[in-house]
């Protein structure tokens, strides 16, 4: 059974909730079909009755719910509810019904977080900033975490390396300043993240282009500071680093380059030491290598929201919509 159909299994047998606030691109009537069909999730999408109409012709979403922003009878908690949340911020109940309908993320993360869904999924015609922010606004981190970042579930075919070719790849999405201690949070939570979604154990490398003090530099001391603060943290995570990939990947590299580590040539859960390496990095797995690049996750939300690639597939929706009901079960 491929990663993704065991996702899908477990999705089906605790069913959530998750509100798709894209109406207006076809993707998502093709991939709610499809969910529904198998019965992966319940599906919310927020539109108005002109745009669904008009974009889900010929996909049958019997089925679904369909929350019209501007008649929802629900729109006055909502709106009580953002400026609950972001008055200090300055808004007030004009601004907050301004941008719930025009921008219907908003919506989507006021629903989570009023209890009336269990997660959210955009991104299909959305970039990723404007995907997450309503979701760092309004429903901020969980306890104890200081950033939510984005983790790639990937599936490298013919790959004997990871646990059989699976791997879990951050901070591919989200944080642009990377310190030691945002990487040794983000190392935590990917192991977290590994665990959740292929049952299995963690090896985390915390990457960077020298192993072991072979080379120096701040960029180097960056992460090895990391590393110090990520095993104080997390003493029972098999951690190691700082590594360079082949040092992280291959038994080989790794007994002769980092020979006392234990995670050297065995890691599963590869900590990139920057946004551009992280996301350059997942992007050369999944086209040269042919692998399956689920994701952007976010990890460290106190609920799941999750993005989508502009150039996502429906199959793709429904992938995310798996996963992101699959966190929604394992974060009540
Ligand atoms: N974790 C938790 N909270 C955060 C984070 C974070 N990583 N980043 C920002 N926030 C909070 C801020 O504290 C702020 O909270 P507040 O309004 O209550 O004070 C709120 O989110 C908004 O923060 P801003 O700084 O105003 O938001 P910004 O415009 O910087 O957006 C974002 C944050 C969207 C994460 C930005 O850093 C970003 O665009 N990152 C890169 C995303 C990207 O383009 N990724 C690559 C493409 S993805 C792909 O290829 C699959």
């Amino acid at each position: 059974m491929s990663i993704m159909d065991s996702l899908k299994a477990k999705a089906k047998a605790d069913k959530k909730t998750i509100v798709l606030p894209e109406s207006m691109d076809k993707r998502i009537y093709a991939a709610t079909e499809q969910i529904l069909r198998e019965g992966i999730a319940n599906i919310v999408i927020i539109g108005t009755p002109e745009e669904v109409a008009e974009n889900s012709k010929g996909y049958d979403i019997t089925g679904a719910t369909i929350v019209d922003p501007f008649t929802d009878p629900n729109r006055q908690k909502y709106i009580d509810k953002f400026v609950e949340l972001r008055g200090k911020k300055g808004v007030t109940a004009e601004s907050a019904e301004k941008m719930m309908t025009e921008d219907y993320m908003y919506y989507a993360c006021l629903m989570c977080k009023c209890g009336d869904a269990d997660g959210a999924v955009s991104g299909a015609c959305h970039s990723t900033g404007n995907t997450i922010r309503p979701a760092l606004q309004l429903l901020k981190t969980k306890p104890g975490i200081s950033s939510v970042s984005g983790f790639f579930l990937m599936e490298v075919p013919n790959c004997e390396f990871g646990d059989n070719g699976l791997f879990v790849f951050a901070d591919c999405a989200v944080n642009p300043d990377l310190d030691s201690e945002k990487l040794a949070e983000i190392a935590g939570l990917s192991a977290e993240s590994f665990k959740m979604f292929t049952g299995g154990e963690p090896r985390v490398a915390m990457l960077s282009y020298s192993t072991m003090g072979s080379a120096k530099h701040d960029d180097v001391t960056k992460v090895s500071e990391a590393v110090k603060i990520a095993k104080e943290k997390f003493p029972d995570i098999a951690l190691d680093g700082e590594l360079q990939l082949d040092a992280a990947l291959v038994p080989s590299v790794g007994e002769l380059k980092a020979p006392d580590s234990k995670v050297a040539g065995h890691a599963n859960t590869l900590v990139f030491p920057s946004l551009e390496a992280g996301n350059i990095g997942y992007k050369l797995v999944q086209r040269l290598a042919k692998a399956e690049a689920y994701g952007p996750v976010l990890q460290g939300l106190s609920m799941p929201v999750n993005d989508l690639s502009r150039g996502c597939f429906a199959e793709d929706i429904v992938g995310v919509v798996a996963m992101t009901a699959v966190q929604a079960q394992l974060s009540k």
